[in-house]
């Protein structure tokens, strides 16, 4: 989850891996760094500091270190060590002769680490990360790449590493095993990365490094060997389409903003060019060639995290009652590890933004061990994930740099309607009832738009804010196929403003947690008038009975409701199996509004990275 970069060319090594690490700041912040070669003294030269990348800014302006065309780069999510200048990357050998990067975590470093100690080596940082970088000085023989080859051998976990050295101080080493490593190609340049994000102000043609990989990177130039054959690999540049203005903010104050606004466009780029309106479907060219392994699978197994996995508990919801497929849906981290029953009639499902989950990627790799079929749904393009499965559907909704997940989820769901219409149009749905649901789809960009852009509605969201924001405990309660957005506003809530939240079943709330119900508790219902309308309105009854404040998400006509709850946010209507895409945006306004209030940082919580890489 920590974001690395490196950089060889003829531009200032620093302004470009300064630019790249606020690009990759996303994915880990609790401290920066970088590492420079520098050429008047010909020697390599580190500046670290704990919090984000502006702290590192000051201090290399203090510091104002001699000029560069070479270096390499790192934001941390501390695993290993807490976050202090000591504990930032890059970090050095016992000589200063080699500088490190690091994303992933190594399994077997306290071994390494005794042995490394009985060879005299001093190490300076409690990390897991310090050992490569003292094993490659151990190894070293007048070749930096074969000393960083026998180290990897020695290493068991994950990593994407760049190692810069003054015995070759025009050559970055980059190697990945887990953890994302892609490698771009301008001019005169060289630039490796943990994503794209980092490198499409330099160029579009990049090269994803695969696992098992090392490259021997000059300004122009890139080797790549497989680190088990020791072989040359040959690889092709791509071009990829992902523009600076999808990665900027673009007017908004935070990227959460950005992307809870863009969900209209971004959802209409989801089922762009999927609508068969000859055959009342959708087409879904990603997985044509495991469609019938779908439609006869016996049992279809989603997994997938966080916000990811509330998007698989509606998709279950949606593939059930259209093709009436038995769907689990699992924790990608609790899958791996309870032997799952997989037969070759299993398909399983892997949902995932980044497409580079730790947790995800080992349920993929342990599901193809079994030998099911696996479909990946995924945003970011060419990512591990969506690269390992047999096919998948992209939900091309363009970068999400908010670590709270908005239009990704939105998208997801979107997907898992389309593909439960795409296999229900070949089991119960007619070709009317295909039909129909397109139509519903088509017009849920502009409700989505309805929603973001009603100066009332706003204004009331504003309201709740303020009676809410200084609250610390609050319930998202929902039922059918809306208690996983109760799931999910819970989470948004949780992630950005701090606010201990849960979401429940409505109707298991007299089932314990209505023993926590009073003035000082918060209930947010979603309360649509759909098959379970009259049981939720008990539920609310239940609530109120009990003095809680109740705020409710109800459809646009419904006046009764404003009787017996507190504060109603009115939504348009559509159909029930749509209904979470409309349900979820007050509740995603909601989270990020009450943590602006609280004067938090939206794009950076606390604790948290964007795309999670350690187990
Ligand atoms: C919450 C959030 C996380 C992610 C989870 C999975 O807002 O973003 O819960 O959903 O870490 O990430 P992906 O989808 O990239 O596998």
């Amino acid at each position: 989850m920590c974001g690395i970069v490196g950089y060889i060319g003829k531009k200032k090594a620093i302004d470009i891996l300064l630019n790249s690490l606020k690009r990759l700041e996303y994915r880990g912040y609790d401290s920066s760094g970088i590492a420079i070669y520098c050429e008047d003294e010909k020697k390599l030269d580190i500046i670290k500091k704990s919090g984000k990348i502006k702290d590192l800014v000051q201090e290399i302006e203090r510091r104002n270190p001699s000029s560069s065309h070479i270096g390499i780069a790192h934001t941390r999510w501390a695993t290993h060590g807490e976050p202090n200048d000591i504990n930032a990357h890059p970090h050095f050998d016992c000589n200063k002769k080699i500088a490190l990067v690091h994303n992933g975590i190594i399994e077997n470093y306290r071994t390494i680490k005794s042995f490394l100690l009985e060879r005299g080596h001093k190490f300076k940082s409690d990390t897991d990360t310090e050992v490569i970088v003292h094993l490659i000085e151990e190894f070293y023989k007048g070749d930096i790449l074969e000393s960083v080859k026998k180290s990897l051998k020695m290493i068991e976990g994950t990593y994407g590493i760049l190692v810069l050295s003054s015995y070759e101080p025009n050559t970055i080493i980059a190697a990945r095993k887990g953890s994302p490593l892609i490698i771009g190609k301008a001019e005169d340049q060289m630039i490796a990365a943990s994503d794209a994000s980092a490198i499409v102000s330099l160029t579009n043609q990049i090269l994803y490094m695969q696992d098992g990989d090392i490259a021997r990177l000059t300004k122009d130039d890139v080797e790549i060997f497989n680190l088990e054959t020791d072989r040359i690999t040959d690889k092709e540049f791509e071009q990829i389409d992902i523009t600076l203005s999808q990665i900027e903010k673009g007017g908004y104050n935070h990227f959460m903003e950005k992307e809870i606004f863009e969900q209209p466009e971004a959802l209409q780029n989801t089922f762009r060019g999927r609508v068969d309106i000859v055959n009342g479907t959708f087409r879904l060219n990603g997985i044509k060639d495991k469609f019938r392994d779908l439609l006869n699978a016996e049992r279809i197994i989603i997994t997938a995290c966080g916000t990811s996995w509330h998007a698989s508990l509606i998709g279950k919801y949606l593939i059930e009652k259209f093709t009436q497929i038995p769907v689990e849906v699992d924790y990608a981290s609790e899958f791996r590890y309870r032997n799952p029953i997989i037969t070759p009639k299993t398909v399983v499902i892997l949902v995932s933004q980044s497409g580079e989950t730790a947790d995800t990627l080992a349920a993929l790799r342990e599901s193809k061990n079994k030998g099911a079929t696996t479909i990946g749904i995924c945003n970011v393009v060419g990512s591990t994930i969506a690269r390992e499965t047999d096919c998948g559907i992209y939900t091309h909704v363009g970068p999400e740099i908010g670590v709270a997940s908005t239009k990704a989820f939105t998208a997801q769901v979107l997907v898992f309607f389309m593909l439960s219409v795409a296999l229900g149009r070949k089991k119960m749905l007619t070709f009317e009832d295909g039909i129909n649901l397109i139509k519903n789809v088509e017009i849920i960009p502009d409700k989505i738009n309805e929603i973001l852009n009603d100066k009332d509605r706003i204004s009331k969201i504003d309201k709740i804010v303020e009676k809410i924001y200084n609250k610390t405990n609050f319930l998202y309660l929902g039922r059918g196929i809306n208690y996983p957005v109760a799931l999910e506003g819970a989470l948004k809530l949780k992630e950005i403003s701090y606010i201990h939240a849960e979401g429940y079943p409505a109707a298991e709330m007299k089932h314990g947690p209505i023993a926590l119900i009073d003035e000082n508790m918060p209930a947010l219902f979603i309360s649509l008038k759909d098959s379970i309308y009259e049981k939720i309105i008990n539920n609310i009854k239940e609530i109120k009975a009990r003095k809680g404040y109740v705020i409710a998400i109800a459809n646009k006509g419904d006046r009764e409701i404003e009787k017996i709850v507190d504060d109603v946010i009115h939504i348009p209507d559509t159909i029930e199996e749509l209904s979470p895409l409309l349900a979820v945006i007050p509740l995603q306004l909601i989270a990020y509004k009450t943590a602006v209030k609280k004067g938090l940082d939206v794009d950076m919580p606390r604790n948290l990275a964007k795309s999670v890489t350690v187990e």
